[in-house]
C-alpha cells in the first residue's frame, strides 16, 4: 500500500471526504435523517444516473430530449441572438448540440463540479463545432460563475436542463435563479427544464422502476459511506422508498429499515428501528404557473414555454427582470 504525506496529497478529495463525512454524520444525527442528494453522484451513482435517463419508466430525459429536437428553430428566433452560452452542469447529453447547433454562439461555457467530466465532454463538443470557442469552468454554479474574459462580452443564454432544479426546495431553487442572473448579466436570458406535477402513479413509477435501477441508485449511498467512511451499513438491511409528498409537490426518496438495524460510520453508533427511513433525494415538481412563479421569485420573466403533448414536461425561457418593478 502506498501512503502518502498530508502535504503530498492533493488538497481536494480530502476537502471532500469532510464533507461528505459531515454530512453524514450531521444526517444521521438529525430528525428526520437526511442525507444531502449530491452525494449519491459518486463515479457508480453518476452511471447509475445515466442507466436511470434510459429506462422505460424515467420520462424526463427523453421527454426534454423530443422538446427540444423539435423546437429548437423557434427557441432560437425567441433567444434573438446570443454571443455565449453557459451550460450550467453536465454537458455530456444530446441536447446540448442540439441547442448549440440552432443558436449557433461564437462562445460555449460549461460549468461543472466535476473537472474530468468537463474536460472529456468539453473535448467532444470541439470536434463537433470546431468555430465555438469553448470555456470550460470548473466550479459551483450555485455561486455567481466569473465566466473567462473572453466568454464575458455580448448577450448570454443560461441552459440548466434535466429538472435538475428540482433537486433544490423552493427557497433554494429561487437562491439559485438569483445565482444564474448575477452570473449571465443584466440582459441575460435562460432555457430551463422544469419536470411537471402530473399523474401520482407515473411520477412513482418513474422513481422506482421495475427493473430495480433507482433502488441500486439509491442502496448505493449506503455503499459509498461504509467504503470511504469505514462504515457497516447493513445494506441489504435496507429498502428503496419513493413516494410523493403531496404538500412538498415532490418526490422523496429514501432508504427504509427493513428491521431494526445498529451500525458504525467513522466511529459512530447510529440505530435506526423498523420502519425508520433515511431521505436522500426529492426531486420537486411544478404545475405551470408554478413554474412561472417559480422563475419570477428567482429575478426572471418568462417569455416562452415549450411542452410535449401530454404536458409532462417544460421548457421555459426566460429574460433577467428589470430590478424595480413598476409602478
Ligand atoms: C438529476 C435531479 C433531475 O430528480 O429526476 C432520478 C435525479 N433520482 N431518479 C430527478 C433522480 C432518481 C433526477 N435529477
Amino acid at each position: 500500500m502506498l501512503l502518502l504525506d498530508a502535504a503530498e496529497r492533493p488538497l481536494k478529495p480530502d476537502l471532500i471526504d469532510a464533507a461528505f463525512r459531515a454530512d453524514v454524520l450531521d444526517g444521521l444525527a438529525s430528525r428526520p435523517r437526511a442525507i444531502p442528494a449530491r452525494w449519491l453522484y459518486d463515479e457508480r451513482g453518476s452511471r447509475l444516473f445515466e442507466d436511470i435517463t434510459r429506462l422505460p419508466e424515467y420520462y424526463p430525459t427523453r421527454t426534454e430530449r423530443a422538446i427540444l429536437q423539435a423546437h429548437a428553430p423557434a427557441i432560437a428566433v425567441c433567444v434573438g441572438g446570443v454571443r455565449t452560452v453557459v451550460e450550467f452542469g453536465s454537458g455530456s447529453s444530446v441536447k446540448t448540440p442540439t441547442l448549440l447547433s440552432a443558436i449557433k454562439p461564437a462562445a460555449y461555457v460549461p460549468v461543472d463540479i466535476s473537472g474530468e467530466f468537463l474536460r472529456t465532454s468539453a473535448a467532444k463538443l470541439a470536434t463537433a463545432f470546431p468555430l465555438m470557442a469553448i470555456h470550460p469552468v470548473e466550479g459551483d454554479f450555485t455561486r455567481p460563475v466569473v465566466l473567462p474574459a473572453a466568454a464575458a462580452a455580448g448577450r448570454r443564454l443560461g441552459f440548466f436542463a434535466g429538472s435538475t432544479i428540482g433537486n433544490l426546495a423552493i427557497g433554494a431553487a429561487v437562491d439559485l435563479l438569483r445565482a444564474f442572473g448575477r452570473t449571465l448579466g443584466e440582459d441575460g436570458m435562460l432555457l430551463i427544464g422544469i419536470d411537471r406535477i402530473k399523474d401520482v402513479g407515473l411520477l412513482v413509477a418513474a422513481y422506482d422502476d421495475a427493473q430495480g435501477v433507482t433502488a441500486e441508485f439509491n442502496l448505493n449511498l449506503l455503499r459509498r459511506i461504509n467504503r470511504e467512511l469505514g462504515g457497516t451499513a447493513p445494506v441489504d438491511a435496507f429498502r428503496h422508498v419513493a413516494r410523493w409528498n403531496e404538500a412538498e409537490t415532490r418526490i422523496e426518496m429514501h432508504l427504509e429499515a427493513r428491521r431494526d438495524v445498529r451500525f458504525e460510520i467513522a466511529g459512530h453508533m447510529f440505530s435506526m428501528a423498523e420502519g425508520e427511513t433515511i431521505h436522500t433525494e426529492n426531486s420537486h415538481k411544478y404545475g405551470p404557473r408554478d413554474a412561472r412563479l417559480l422563475l419570477r421569485a428567482g429575478g426572471w420573466s418568462p417569455l416562452a414555454e415549450w411542452t410535449d403533448e401530454d404536458g409532462l414536461f417544460a421548457l421555459y425561457l426566460a429574460k433577467t427582470a428589470p430590478p424595480a418593478a413598476a409602478p
